[in-house]
């Protein structure tokens, strides 16, 4: 019951921060319609993301961090789907809000949206990515194999799994790969009998546009709950930030943007309010904050199997699965899905420190937020609308 309020005012927090985008780029008449055609997915992937959240929440015990990517999520089942029929894909685009649209518009609404994260990555790391690890001897269609490779940059790669150590360390290796070795182990016991296994990895790394001063980080304590203190490294930073103070809602809302066009959001409820947040609608404005925040990195892995299966997805895991479309030979289903997803908060942007522009500031009292108490968190691209990574952070230590 709990989790459901929170998750209603992410719902309207991820509507807040659409409504306040005005960062609008002039650009061609076909980038326009590209961006109108991933647009189509930002409302849809956004539901799905608060369903995701909703049930990794009530998943997810007292302490412990909570952490996924929505958009790799819904990439990889828009994947799935391509080489799904009947009401095995009924169901995968009901669950995924796509019902108003077919197969190869959002074939293609992905493909405009990887070509477009593609071109944002001047300033920072984003790897989303997509493989299926399909058993030896099975070879897919060629149509499914061609949709994959056009539209999702995924890859299908041939596995023993009647060698199932080997044929883990050689998926494992995939990702390692993908993911500058953030994930190194991300499959394990796998069953010599499985058909397929469905991979998805993110990978992120930003540069702060106002980096934090590292000469600033200091021991502090941040409260787990009202029994549990852990010691944290703050970082420290005064400056202008996107904020908006919710008083209805006992919570603070702040936009620290990192190169490119992407932006960290962060929700901090007032003490002991984290279950109470509702809707809100304002927009920002900015403030000063005297900020302090804790320097982190988390690692947090799920296995999607029930989450899907509460969602709607159930033909795709059981006897009923239809995945004609990935072969007309051996009657397929999915094994397993599983996610993990790495996020590591430093003061960095030294580098590109020297092209900090000087901020003048008005002699105004900044806002004091330290965030030493657990805060919701969202990763925004925002020219594609995306939500990177979704996640609360409940011990930054955990
Ligand atoms: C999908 O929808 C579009 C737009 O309505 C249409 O042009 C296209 O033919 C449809 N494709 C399929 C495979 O149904
Ligand atoms: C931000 O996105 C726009 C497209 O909306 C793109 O043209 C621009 O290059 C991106 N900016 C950066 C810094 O990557
Ligand atoms: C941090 O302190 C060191 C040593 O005092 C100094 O050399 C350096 O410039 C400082 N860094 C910043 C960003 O002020």
């Amino acid at each position: 019951m709990r989790g459901l309020v929170a998750s209603c005012a992410l719902a309207a927090l991820l509507l807040a921060v659409a409504l306040a985008d005005h960062h609008h780029h002039h650009s061609s008449a076909q980038s326009n319609e590209e961006e109108d055609s991933c647009h189509r997915l930002s409302a849809p992937n956004a539901d799905f993301a608060v369903v995701l959240y909703k049930s990794l929440n009530a998943k997810t015990a007292a302490g412990n961090n909570i952490f996924f990517s929505p958009l790799g999520i819904s990439t990889a089942l828009s994947l799935l789907s391509t080489g799904a029929r009947g009401e095995t894909h009924s169901q995968l685009f009901s669950s995924l809000g796509y019902s108003t649209l077919n197969q190869t518009q959002v074939n293609e609404a992905y493909k405009h949206l990887f070509h477009m994260l593609g071109e944002s990555q001047e300033n920072q790391k984003l790897d989303v990515g997509n493989a299926a690890a399909v058993r030896s001897g099975f070879s897919p269609l060629e149509q499914f194999l061609n949709d994959i490779k056009q539209y999702y940059s995924g890859e299908i790669f041939q596995v023993d799994f009647t060698k199932p150590e080997e044929a883990a360390a050689e998926i494992n290796k995939h990702i390692a790969s993908k993911t500058n070795d953030k994930i190194k182990d991300m499959v394990k016991d796998l069953d010599p009998e499985m058909a397929m296994v469905l991979i998805n990895y993110v990978y992120f790394r930003g540069q702060w546009e106002k980096p934090f001063d590292g000469n600033r980080t200091r021991k502090e304590e941040f409260h787990v709950d009202g029994s549990t203190t852990v010691e944290v490294d703050m970082m420290r930073r005064t400056g202008r930030y996107n904020f908006y103070r919710d008083d209805g809602n006992h919570a603070t809302i702040l936009q620290l943007p990192y190169k490119g066009n992407t932006s960290m959001m962060i929700v901090f409820p007032d003490e002991d309010k984290m279950n109470q947040l509702r809707r809100w609608h304002d927009s920002f404005f900015r403030t000063n904050v005297n900020l302090g925040m804790p320097k982190f990195s988390i690692s947090a892995e799920a296995s999607l199997d029930d989450t899907l299966k509460e969602s709607g997805i159930t033909d795709a895991f059981g006897d009923k699965a239809d995945f004609s479309g990935m072969s007309n030979e051996v009657p397929l289903k999915v094994s397993k899905v599983s996610h993990q997803a790495v996020l590591s908060v430093d003061e960095t942007g030294t580098e590109a420190a020297a092209a900090t522009t000087v901020e003048i500031m008005p002699m105004s009292l900044p806002q004091a937020i330290t965030l030493n108490r657990p805060f919701l968190l969202f990763i925004l691209e925002h020219s594609t609308k995306s939500i990177l990574f979704m996640g609360k952070i409940n011990n930054p230590t955990a």
